[in-house]
């Protein structure tokens, strides 16, 4: 099989240590209804790093993504802010992620979290725009105490 074209950006540091266990990571997943396995590794702003791999279910709904192992685990080791991300599928092309594992790492991520996507690198605020957050419940809580 010939090797996937690797986006721009992808033989850098820390891209090329992320895309390493983001691939080791595919090969566990667990992935038997979809045949669609994905490797997730980021970089914590403590040196860390975390990774997950998919996990499916028979009652399909409740499947969960490569970064719901990766937020886990990143939780779990004491937490910490998320500088970089990488995901791949089963064949080692770089992937974005979905939506909602979007979200999820949003909520983790430092200011400047770069992520690793078909399209080369590129931060946090242009693959999620306006993310919903902790400061619109926070503006919420403020505004009914002063009601
Ligand atoms: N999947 C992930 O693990 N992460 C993503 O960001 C995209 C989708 C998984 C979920 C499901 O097990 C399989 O890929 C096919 O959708």
């Amino acid at each position: 099989m010939t090797a996937p074209a690797e986006p721009p950006g992808a033989a850098e540091e820390p891209f090329a240590h992320l895309l390493e266990v983001a691939w080791q990571l595919a090969a566990r997943a667990y992935a038997p209804y979809s045949g669609y396995a994905v490797g997730a590794a980021a970089l914590v702003d403590d040196g860390r790093t975390v990774s997950g791999c998919n996990v499916e279910n028979a009652a399909y709904g409740v499947a969960l993504c490569a970064e719901c192992g990766l937020i886990s685990e990143l939780i779990a080791g004491g937490g910490g802010r998320l500088v970089a991300f990488a995901c791949v599928n089963g064949a080692g092309q770089v992937i974005m992620p979905c939506g909602r594992c979007r979200q999820l790492l949003s909520e983790h991520a430092a200011a400047e979290l770069q992520v690793l996507t078909p399209r080369g690198v590129l931060g946090m605020h242009a693959i999620l725009p306006q993310a919903f957050g902790a400061d619109d419940i926070e503006e919420m809580r403020d505004h009914d105490r002063d009601r």
